[in-house]
């Protein structure tokens, strides 16, 4: 495990997300509606558009170019355009802080 600190906890407003790099990797570190916190890749797979510009709704965020949502605990595509899926990294809360394991990315099927 090699979870490093992306951000603290209430750097993210709920519904909301804020772009952070870890290891010249751009992320998404994302808060939902349930205040549940998720760390995906933060470029869109259809084009090369920050998803953290997005809209967050309920588990997914929308990419504000052309619409796909992104489900935020699959990383995967709820819609065209985008049709490959956004990595996902595990997400460890350390008392105020957010630990993102860049190295480690979910496995996807
Ligand atoms: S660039 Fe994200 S949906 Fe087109």
């Amino acid at each position: 495990m090699t979870a490093q600190r992306a951000c603290g906890v209430g750097d993210v407003a709920v519904s909301a997300a804020m772009k952070v790099e870890l290891d010249g990797i751009a992320i998404a570190i994302v808060k939902d509606s349930s205040g549940a916190i998720h760390a995906i890749g933060d470029t869109c797979t259809h084009g090369e558009i920050s998803l953290s510009e997005g809209f967050v709704e309920d588990e997914a965020i929308e990419c504000w170019a052309h619409g796909s949502q992104f489900a935020l605990r699959t990383g995967k595509p709820m819609n065209l355009p985008a049709y490959e899926p956004v990595p996902v990294f595990p997400v460890i809360i350390d008392g105020d802080d957010v630990l993102v394991d860049v190295q480690n990315p979910l496995k996807q099927n």
